[in-house]
């Protein structure tokens, strides 16, 4: 009887258990969501690059990010601090430098279609990085 009771209990308690486990995948970390987009007409030169870069760039530039690691090692290889594997920290970075990157890719940063930013977008962007001109 008592090895009987013991088994009902366990059974219950599992039963609690799994009716309080969450059901699907746990949320995403903040850094692999995309930000919104900023609305308006994407073909319109003189956007705000820094949502810009936040929404196009960010999940693989902002904290946390893929590209933001692997930068961060290299930067750090070159005896510069970890801070500048962030992008935006960067100060040696020109406009046009940017621009080539995202259109033709480098390493492993895969190249941006018009799709992914249009031309206006990106030179936002490339403005809003390219601090060293
Ligand atoms: C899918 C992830 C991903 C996205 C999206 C992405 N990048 Fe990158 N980016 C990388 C990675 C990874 C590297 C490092 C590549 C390497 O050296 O192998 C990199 C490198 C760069 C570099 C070169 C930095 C240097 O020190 O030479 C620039 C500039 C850059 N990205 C700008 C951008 C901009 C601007 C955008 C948005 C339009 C963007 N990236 C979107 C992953 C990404």
């Amino acid at each position: 009887m008592k090895r009987i009771i013991a088994v009902a209990a366990v059974f219950a308690l599992g039963a609690v258990a799994y009716a309080q486990a969450p059901s699907g995948p746990p949320p995403m970390p903040p850094y692999m969501l995309r930000t919104i987009a900023p609305e308006g007409d994407r073909l319109l030169p003189g956007r705000d690059g820094k949502s810009l870069f936040e929404a196009q760039c960010g999940y693989c530039h902002l904290m946390g990010g893929m590209g933001t690691n692997l930068l961060t090692k290299q930067q750090m290889i070159a005896g510069n601090p970890p801070q500048k594997g962030l992008l935006t920290n960067r100060d040696d970075l020109a406009a046009d430098y940017v621009k080539t990157v995202v259109r033709m890719g480098k390493g492993a940063m895969p190249q941006q279609t018009k799709v992914d930013i249009t031309d206006a977008e990106l030179d936002a962007v490339a403005r809003y990085l390219g601090k060293a001109g």
